[in-house]
């Protein structure tokens, strides 16, 4: 999508880190009209502390991306105020680390609901209207790069964030007919609030093997990211990918020798089994079909 001026973003965790930054650089630099969605009030009363005394047209709404209805009256409600969304930003999420071995059903669960299922409530939420508005769209999927490698205590938050990776190949393919973009955004460090998303963990989820508001446990996780980019530089990073219609915006090159080692396992795993014989045999019958 070229032409942002003007059009709509719906932006999930808009209130804070990532989202607060893609919130500040698509409405001030782009000139775009930007939803902030948040589960946390105070996230949304800071952020739009910071736009009251600016040329900036944000609205703010209350919104759990895990609640499918108030999903869909999040979106009545951005239409009302700016018109049909031509951008969805899927920011929102969390991360809670920890031995897997420790983890409840209620750890699983959290970040599963949060980091992939509020991804999938976003598209269930707003492809159906951006492809009856006929004007284009672009869906901007944040994982991370622990979409890409593994770190330990992370197994939870890298099954979900490897899950948006492939989420975000395949509905590129299968949008592109409608004229919808797909990105999928993978930082690493970002100087953000992660460090205590346990913060919005809902009720629901309350049995936990792990940490919980733990000031300590926040300084350790904070001191792990405030060396990272400034929200706002990852923003323009990603308005220049939605620009271009990227697939991928990985800009943490520090990551290559480690992608490059894991994918050399990849090709290994699959070469070693090019002379096996039922290859050959499946290869004839898919010449035979024209595949
Ligand atoms: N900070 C990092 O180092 C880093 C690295 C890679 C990827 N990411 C990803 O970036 C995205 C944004 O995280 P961040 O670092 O800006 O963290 P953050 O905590 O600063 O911001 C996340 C925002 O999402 C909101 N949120 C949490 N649960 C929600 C829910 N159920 N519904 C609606 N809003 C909800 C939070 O209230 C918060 O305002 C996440 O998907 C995260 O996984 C972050």
């Amino acid at each position: 999508m070229r032409d942002l001026e003007g059009k709509v973003a719906f932006i999930t965790g808009g209130g804070s880190g990532v989202g607060l930054g893609q919130a500040k650089v698509f409405a001030l630099e782009a000139g775009m009209k930007v939803v902030i969605a948040d589960i946390r009030q105070d996230h949304l009363d800071q952020a739009m502390d910071y736009f009251k005394d600016k040329d900036a047209a944000v609205h703010p709404v209350l919104l759990d991306i895990t609640d499918r209805e108030a999903y869909v009256k999040a979106a009545d409600e951005a239409e009302k105020v700016f018109g049909p969304v031509q951008l969805l930003c899927n920011t929102a999420g969390v991360s809670q680390f920890g031995p897997v071995e420790n983890a409840t059903y209620d750890d699983w669960d959290w970040q599963i609901d949060v980091n992939l299922k509020g991804v999938i409530n976003g598209i269930v939420t707003f492809v159906p209207r951006m492809i009856k508005h006929g004007q284009g769209g672009h869906i901007l999927n944040t994982a991370s790069m622990s979409a890409f490698v593994s770190t330990p205590g992370a197994t939870i938050y890298t099954t979900s964030k490897y899950a948006v990776r492939g989420l975000s190949e395949n509905l590129r393919m299968d949008l592109s007919k409608h004229n919808i973009g797909v990105s999928c955004l993978c930082p690493g460090g970002v100087n953000s609030n992660i460090h205590e998303a346990v913060l919005s963990r809902q009720k629901r989820y309350k049995n936990t093997g792990y940490y919980g508001a733990d000031p300590e446990v926040f300084k350790q996780l904070k001191s792990a990211i405030d060396w990272g980019i400034d929200p706002v530089d990852l923003a323009r990073i990603a308005l220049e990918g939605i620009r271009r219609n990227d697939l991928w915006i990985l800009p943490f090159p520090e990551f290559i020798p480690t992608v490059e080692e894991s994918n050399r396992l990849v090709m290994q795993a699959l070469r070693r089994y090019e002379d096996h014989p039922d290859v050959e045999r499946r290869r004839k019958i898919m010449e035979s079909r024209g595949l």
